[in-house]
């Protein structure tokens, strides 16, 4: 069996939604320590909906297919989806990842979770911490 999915393959040599976005009013930006692959997500929110996301990914293939995946599961969706995105949910979405790769997912889910998290400290909104915990704490890139 092959290691990766068609999935993955396809999002990685295809990403969807690449790029900078300039009106984002919310960006997220996490790191792994250990492989040193960082990824960003650029969020433009509008009446609590993801109209728009890009992302940036300086990382491995999985990283990069996680990226694309999970942009193309929140674009137009409600924020309250948008945050309740899991990387389970996008490494199913992607047809698996090995085992080894799980964390590239988790930064996905991280790093929308972050962008999130910056778009409500823009707008002076209240958020849940706990809700946030992880992606506060745990994987600033230096
Ligand atoms: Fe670290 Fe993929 S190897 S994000």
């Amino acid at each position: 069996m092959a290691l990766y999915s068609e999935k993955v393959m396809d999002h990685f040599r295809n990403p969807r939604n690449v790029g900078i976005l300039e009106d984002a009013n919310g960006i997220g930006e996490v790191g792994n320590a250990k492989c040193g692959d960082i990824m960003k997500i650029y969020l433009k929110i509008e009446d609590d909906i993801v109209k728009d996301v890009r992302f940036e990914t300086f990382g491995c293939g999985s990283a990069i297919a996680s990226s694309s995946m999970a942009t193309e599961m929140i674009k137009g969706k409600p924020l309250k989806d948008a945050l309740a995105l899991t990387n389970k949910a996008v490494a199913e979405a992607l047809d698996g990842l090995p085992a080894h790769k799980m964390h590239c997912s988790v930064l996905a889910e991280e790093a929308i979770k972050r962008a999130i998290l910056d778009y409500y400290k823009r707008k002076g909104l209240p958020y849940d911490e706990e809700t946030f915990r992880e992606a506060e704490c745990c994987h600033e890139t230096e």
